[in-house]
């Protein structure tokens, strides 16, 4: 019985028990006190901007639709024939004005509520077609245009579990003119051999990337550079934003070299004219230029949501040892000339010809491979202890770029939320 997992025995401040990573016991609670019972991320209202438009999407294993509803907006509703049980819908994303189980065809509308059916009076006369609308998701949050979801009808309110993390995704949507991001570009999506939990602990890992991305950094000239390499002299920082959210700070690196848009490649703003006319007509100089000087959050919103600069990705878990994650570019609304080649960034960084997502996949692997084997029995995740601190201009737990306080907050909020509902 999942009760009897005694977490605190498995997760401690500075090392954390192998098992975690393999015991489909521990995989089970996970669905459901994270994924199912806490708040996820779902997608974005620019994939649907019309009535009618739909995205499938997961929330942990089970699947939803978000749906732009005629009179409601944006709802979610379980993906699941409210007859006897089957997908309802099997395309990715599109227009509709009804779905029709292919089943025995029962027939629902895009609010949700079911139609009709063949041969409806054989259902008997006292048929209420009402109780049999989709079932729907009961919680749902929208920030900037990003849109969560907890399947629990109480829990932790919308507002507590984003916390102070909203401004991750406030500074995202304060890179575009307009102040959204559009993600309507198209999901991609790598499907490997992993723990989940992977992918949310390497994402704001300062560490591995001198190593992992080796060639990455060789081929676009970072690599003899003070680059994420605190010994060298990198400012960039590391940050515990709490609730499990947790943030590689590139600005402060950016902010040394007194150079902007650094965080794209580091091109003229001349090469930008409208957008960076666009930035300062929209927010004034000031602003807009340590807008421009910062650039994109690259953090992660517990569980399943990394901002990765100009990507997003998230991932739905599958088992223990499997992972599907999904990418694309987060375009900028009124920012023709960002978008045009962030485009081609995401093809380069995260497309399975790049160098970046495919390097950490294939870490992800071997270190699923390597935890196959039984001693030591524990991870370490001491480095840094010593020096992280609470930053004074923030207020959050922080640390140079290679120390592992990101890790440990992901694994203390874990803590927090697997020992609650055991
Ligand atoms: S299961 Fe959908 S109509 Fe029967
Ligand atoms: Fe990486």
């Amino acid at each position: 019985m999942s009760a009897k997992i005694a977490y605190d025995a498995l997760i401690h401040p500075d090392r954390v028990h192998g098992s975690l990573y393999i015991d489909p016991a521990i995989f089970k609670d996970e669905m459901e006190n994270i994924f199912h019972k806490g708040w996820v991320f779902v997608g974005h209202v620019s994939e649907v901007p019309n009535v009618g438009d739909f995205a499938r999407r997961q929330i942990g294993r089970q699947p939803v639709l978000i749906l732009h509803t005629p009179r409601d907006g944006v709802k979610l509703f379980l993906n699941r024939c409210t007859h006897r049980g089957n997908l309802l819908c099997t395309r990715a994303r599109g227009n509709a004005n009804s779905f029709t189980c292919p089943y025995h065809g029962w027939s629902f509308g895009i609010g949700g509520e079911l139609r009709g059916m063949p041969m409806p009076g054989g259902m008997g006369e006292d048929f209420d077609k009402e109780g049999l609308s989709l079932a729907e998701v009961p919680r749902v949050g929208i920030h900037r245009g990003f849109i969560f979801a907890s399947l629990a009808r109480e829990g932790m309110s919308f507002d507590d579990y984003l916390g102070d993390a909203k401004i991750l995704l406030d500074r995202a949507a304060d890179l575009s003119p307009e102040g959204e991001v559009d993600l309507s570009a198209g999901w991609l999506k790598h499907r490997f051999k992993a723990n989940w939990k992977m992918l949310p602990e390497n994402n704001t890992d300062g560490y591995h990337v001198v190593t992992t991305h080796a060639s990455l950094l060789r081929a676009t000239g970072v690599a003899d550079s003070l680059a994420f390499n605190d010994e060298k002299g990198d400012p960039s920082l590391i940050r515990d934003w709490g609730g499990g959210h947790t943030e590689l700070d590139f600005a402060p690196r950016y902010r040394m070299m007194g150079m902007p848009f650094l965080w794209f490649g580091g091109t003229s703003p001349k090469k930008l004219p409208n957008y960076v006319a666009a930035m300062r007509e929209a927010y004034g100089e000031d602003v807009a230029n340590d807008r421009m000087m910062d650039g994109p959050p690259h953090a992660i919103i517990f569980p399943n949501l990394f901002l990765a600069e100009l990507n997003i990705t998230y991932f739905y878990p599958v088992s223990t040892n499997e992972v599907v994650q999904y990418y694309t570019p987060m375009l900028l609304k009124g920012a023709p000339e960002i978008n045009a080649r962030a485009i081609r960034q995401t093809e380069g960084a995260m497309g399975p010809g790049s160098f970046l997502l495919p390097e950490d996949a294939c870490m992800a692997e071997r270190n699923q491979l390597g935890l196959e084997a039984q001693y030591p029995e524990w991870l370490d995740l001491r480095r840094g202890m010593g020096r992280e601190h609470v930053d004074a201009a923030s207020g959050l737990l922080s640390s140079v770029v290679s120390d592992e306080t990101t890790n440990r907050a992901f694994w203390r909020h874990y803590l927090s939320v697997m020992s609650e509902a055991a």
